[in-house]
Parts: C-alpha cells; sequence; structure tokens
C-alpha cells in the first residue's frame, strides 16, 4: 500500500510524529513481536506500507515549522507544497492545486491527515475526488460552532473520509450521530497524548532558553499562555479587555506568553501594550515549550491541543473560549471554559490550591499510532468488508 501523510500547520506536526514512528516500526519486525494490537491483526502476515511525508507550508516560519521537525525527529518532507499565507480560500486553493500533481505523479492507495486546519480540508477533498481513499486522524470532534473555520474543516473532513480514527468517545457519538457506519470510526486513542508522552522522558532544562532570569527563578509560580484564535485576537476591543484583565493577573503572577505571529501582528495593529509582568516570547519549539508549561501553576489558552495536553499531565487549564470540541478534557480532565470577565476569579481559584483535579482519558496512554498503523496495515491486506474485524480486534487489545 502506498500512503501519503500530510501535516501543514504547527498543531499537525505533533500528530504526525508518531505516526511516523509507529509506520516506520511497522517494517522493523523486531518492534512487530513487540506490539499486541500489531501481532494481533496482521495473523502472521506483513502488508507492506509505503509511505512518504506531505508538508503543505501552511505554517512555513522557522519557529511555527522547521523546529518542530527538529524536536520532534520529524524526517525531511518528500513533497513541499510551499502553501503560505493567504486568505482561507488562497490558502485551502493552492494546496489543493499542488497536492492534486504529488497525487497525479505518486498515485497513492490512502491519504492520511491529522487535525483540523486548512491544510487537512484541502488534502482530503483532493484525495477524495481523485478516487483515493481518505483517513483522517481526530475525527469526529465537534465545537457545534460554525463561526470557527476549524469546525468547517472538521465537519467537511469527516463527511467524506474513509476511515475515522477517534481519540474520545464523544467523537464518535458524534460521528454516528452524522450516520457515519460504525465499521468506518476507529477509537484508537490520541496521537498527540502519544507524541507528550514520547517527549517527557526527552524533555529537560537545557532545551530552555532562559531568556529572563524572573522565569528560572519562578519555576512553578508563573503562568503559560497560548491565545490566537480570531475570536480572542482580531478584534480590538476583545484583544483590550484580555490584555487588562491579564494585567491584573500578572501582577499577582508572572506570565509567560509564546506570542502566535497573529496575535504579535494584532497586538502592533491596535497598538495594545502588555504589562511588563507578561514576558513576551516569540513561538517555541515543542520541548521547549513543553518545559515551560509542564512546570507552570496554571496554564491559559485557547488552543485545542493544551487543552488535551494538560489534562494528560493533570496541570490545570483555563481556556478562554466559549465551547470545547474536546470535551472530555472538560468532563473527565483538568480543563474549564472561562469568559474574560471570570478569569481573574478562576486563576485566584486555581492558585489558591482549589483548581480542578482530573483523570487521564481512556486510550491516551501513548499508543494510539501504534492502533492506527495497526488497523492501516490491517486494511492494506483484507478486502474493505473486514473492518469490523480490525475493529473488534482493537476493542480487545
Ligand atoms: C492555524 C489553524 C489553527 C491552529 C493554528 C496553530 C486553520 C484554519 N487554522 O491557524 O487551527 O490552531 O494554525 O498555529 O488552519 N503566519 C506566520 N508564520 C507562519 C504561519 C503563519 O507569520 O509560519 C501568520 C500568517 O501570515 C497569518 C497568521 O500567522 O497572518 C495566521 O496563520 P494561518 O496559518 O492562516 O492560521 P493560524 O491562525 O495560524
Amino acid at each position: 500500500m502506498k500512503l501519503l501523510l500530510v501535516a501543514g500547520a504547527r498543531p499537525n506536526f505533533m500528530k504526525i510524529a508518531p505516526i511516523v514512528r509507529a509506520l516506520k516500526a511497522q517494517s522493523d519486525p523486531q518492534i512487530t513481536q513487540t506490539c499486541p494490537q500489531r501481532s494481533r491483526l496482521r495473523g502472521g502476515r506483513v502488508a507492506q506500507i509505503e509511505y512518504k511525508l506531505v508538508h503543505t507550508g501552511q505554517h512555513y516560519d522557522y519557529e511555527m515549522s522547521q523546529a518542530f521537525f527538529d524536536d520532534l525527529e520529524i524526517p525531511r518532507p518528500d513533497f513541499f507544497l510551499g502553501a503560505g499565507s493567504g486568505s482561507h480560500a488562497e490558502q485551502t486553493a493552492k494546496i489543493m492545486v499542488n497536492l492534486e500533481k504529488v497525487c497525479e505523479e505518486h498515485r497513492p492507495d490512502l491519504v492520511v491527515v491529522v487535525g483540523n486546519v486548512n491544510s487537512t480540508l484541502a488534502c482530503s477533498i483532493v484525495a477524495k475526488k481523485m478516487g483515493i481513499k481518505v483517513a483522517h486522524v481526530e475525527a469526529g470532534l465537534r465545537s457545534f460552532d460554525l463561526s470557527m473555520p476549524e469546525e468547517i474543516n472538521r465537519i467537511v473532513t469527516d463527511s467524506i473520509s474513509d476511515y475515522l480514527f477517534v481519540t474520545e468517545k464523544s467523537g464518535v457519538a458524534n460521528l454516528k450521530k452524522e450516520g457515519k457506519p460504525e465499521a468506518r470510526i476507529f477509537f484508537d486513542g490520541n496521537v498527540m497524548i502519544d507524541n507528550l508522552l514520547y517527549n517527557l522522558d526527552r524533555v529537560k532544562a537545557n532545551h530552555v532558553q532562559f531568556r529572563r532570569r524572573e522565569l528560572k527563578e519562578n519555576i512553578g509560580k508563573y503562568l503559560f499562555m497560548t491565545l490566537h484564535r480570531p475570536s480572542n485576537v482580531n478584534n480590538k476591543e476583545t484583544l483590550e479587555r484580555i490584555a487588562g484583565v491579564l494585567g491584573g493577573i500578572a501582577g499577582e503572577a508572572p506570565i509567560i506568553f509564546p506570542v502566535h505571529p497573529r496575535t504579535s501582528k494584532m497586538l502592533d495593529q491596535f497598538g495594545i501594550e502588555l504589562s511588563k509582568n507578561i514576558y513576551q516570547l516569540p513561538p517555541l519549539g515543542f520541548l521547549e515549550s513543553l518545559y515551560l508549561w509542564k512546570h507552570a501553576a496554571l496554564v491559559i489558552t485557547d488552543s485545542g491541543g493544551l487543552q488535551e495536553e494538560t489534562t494528560a499531565l493533570g496541570i490545570p487549564c483555563l481556556t478562554l473560549r466559549e465551547n470545547t470540541e474536546r470535551p472530555v478534557t472538560v468532563v473527565e480532565g483538568t480543563n474549564k471554559l472561562v469568559k474574560i470577565e471570570e478569569l481573574a476569579k478562576e486563576v485566584a481559584e486555581v492558585l489558591a490550591g482549589r483548581g480542578k483535579r482530573g483523570k487521564v482519558p481512556e486510550l491516551w496512554d501513548g499508543r494510539a499510532a501504534e492502533r492506527i498503523v495497526a488497523v492501516i496495515e490491517h486494511l492494506a491486506q483484507r478486502s474493505q468488508g473486514e473492518y469490523g474485524q480490525a475493529q473488534s480486534n482493537l476493542a480487545h487489545s
């Protein structure tokens, strides 16, 4: 089977790294012996998966892209589509045109897309229209908020994907409600958490450039924040309100804030200055960022990935959004959705030791990518009618 694995934006890179590792292991007979999912599914036969990596170029700055490839040990992409910035239509269109050429030349049997970014949408549409099977990793998540471009990307991608790999039970329920055949849905766990657990052993203080002495001295006491959603940063009044509330909070505990390019642009454009106790950093590599948030008293974010990662490590997380497509992080984990006007009070609660405690969701055990590759391997060697067997084997693993 010829497989194309696609990544385009920062949150995609964390998701493909474990899949690449599992695909590499697929061709290593020694690893096969130690993976129960795979030996059970293989039934003694090895289906060869030949894979190539596509980078769409949606994110292109060193800090947003190459730093992640280096940190996460992702090999050099085989194809680079050079999409770059632009309006959603421009970006999506460029990726589509360029991926079509790659598919014409390479003729894959399966295109694997991850997450919810414009690259995910663009590549799933191109593959499907060329008669190539599509697998979506992180399928089924829904915020039910169509003002988020990611929600549109998720819905469209899921609606045309042949194989739906799901991180949490809410995703399975959403897909069933939307009428997706059960046999195409695979509850496999969370590749983002595979990546996190793999890197926990690797992350060391020397990955961090403590750009300021105060940060080093405040390990365990500072807050870590990321903010980039259009709903929080694209409107001057909203961003001013957030900056004002954060200024008050930073008077109590310093805030480390790696700033996303969009947010940085908006702060400049609106002429908003942040309090001096908010330490603005450039976008960080994965390991530096992990070290800093893992040692934070609390994380404030509007990102999808950090809601999950903080839940996996039991770090309190306040999410500045009205909804989340990852409800398990709220129901079972350490995540809480907060409005801007509630933020200061909620931060004070956590700092007083009354933060939310949580548990790690089912199958967030670091082995999701292995399960995904096991299913793909199974699909590669059996006919379509036998997805059900792959599922029942997985369910018992
Ligand atoms: C994208 C994803 C979002 C994800 C986020 C993480 C979509 C619809 N959104 O949003 O789900 O959470 O990435 O980062 O795909 N820019 C740079 N350098 C870069 C990349 C972007 O300066 O390497 C600038 C762009 O020019 C643009 C802004 O940052 O002005 C936004 O980039 P874009 O990729 O359009 O969307 P994100 O907001 O990053």
